[in-house]
């Protein structure tokens, strides 16, 4: 790859994509989040030598939110066991909105669809373990420090509250595992722990050497360590391919065929195996709760460089 080449080829395509951020809202259902500029754009890609190219505001801290969820269930997969996690979330998409309830009562067992559904995620987060809070959100940030070799990797504290004080849907996903037997143990601890990794801060850079991680099967390009086991991996992507994008995912896997993950502060993690990690943020949101931009963007990127998996 020519790498100035390719530095102007982003360039372009990120300020093509950057014009139709005014498509898209902020998330305003955690009050923090709407204080950011819609307008932002910016990406990052990480190369399996470890080179970054980037555009944009590719070093403006944003907090993971759902992105967040690929690493809880990395951290619970390494813990428990496949067979412990299954038996507590599901393996299928949704095709309803991330913090929907509605299947919660309507199938049996009770259990949520998958773990990139809130619901899921935080059935996840009630599987992670550890003395107390600090100690089970330490394991993620433990790994995500590992990942993006920045040891400073941190809760954004005024996101975490702001979450905290609106959360009542979430409150409501929780005691209903509760009650139906998929959460054990203290439910406003688990709580505690999901808003904590939501609100893990990073800059697309960082998420594309997180990409980069997944892409090259649990693998740190940089020191050449496993981070995870590759069938943890593999796993995790094909939960990016059918669930990362919401209720969108259908329609991103064709449009753009690479395994994702959004989150609503904007963040896109992509991963192209054995080809690339790509961070991308956009804070502007489609009615899914998709980056607006950063899906224009991943879909011509997509296209310019034959990056689609199918
Ligand atoms: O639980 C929430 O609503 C946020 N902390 C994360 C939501 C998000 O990014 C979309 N979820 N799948």
């Amino acid at each position: 790859m020519n790498l100035e080449l390719a530095t102007q080829q982003l360039k372009r395509l990120r300020d093509d994509a950057q014009t139709c951020t005014g498509n898209g809202k902020v998330a305003s259902y955690i009050p923090e989040l709407a204080k950011e500029d819609p307008c932002q754009l910016g990406v990052s890609i990480c190369l399996p030598d470890g080179t970054i190219l980037s555009a944009g505001e590719a070093d403006k801290p944003f907090t993971l939110q759902s992105i967040s969820k690929i690493f809880s269930l990395i951290v619970a997969l390494c813990q428990n066991g496949q067979q412990y996690v299954f038996e507590r979330v599901g393996k299928e998409p949704t095709g309803d909105p991330f913090n929907s309830i509605i299947k919660l009562e309507t199938i049996k067992p009770h259990k949520p669809l998958n773990p990139m559904i809130n619901a899921g995620a935080i059935a996840v987060a009630g599987m992670i373990r550890g003395k107390n809070v600090q100690a089970r959100l330490d394991c993620i940030l433990d790994m995500l420090r590992k990942m993006t070799g920045n040891p400073e990797i941190q809760v954004n504290h005024a996101v975490y509250c702001s979450e905290k004080k609106t959360a009542d849907r979430n409150r409501a996903l929780a005691w209903f595992l509760k009650d139906s037997g998929v959460l054990t143990g203290d439910v406003e601890e688990t709580l505690d722990l999901y808003f904590q990794h939501c609100s893990i801060e990073v800059t697309a850079k960082e998420v594309a050497r997180l990409g980069m991680v997944l892409a090259a099967d649990g693998i740190d390009v940089y020191t050449g360590d496993r981070v995870f086991p590759a069938e943890v991996a593999r796993i995790c992507k094909t939960f990016m391919v059918t669930c990362g994008m919401y209720n969108a995912s259908g329609e991103f896997a064709i449009d753009v065929g690479i395994p994702a993950k959004s989150g609503v502060a904007g963040g896109i993690m992509a991963t192209v195996p054995q080809r690339m990690g790509i961070g991308v943020f956009g804070p502007a949101l489609d009615e899914k709760g998709n980056s607006v931009s950063g899906v224009n963007l991943l879909e011509s990127l997509s296209k310019e460089w034959n990056l689609g998996i199918f």
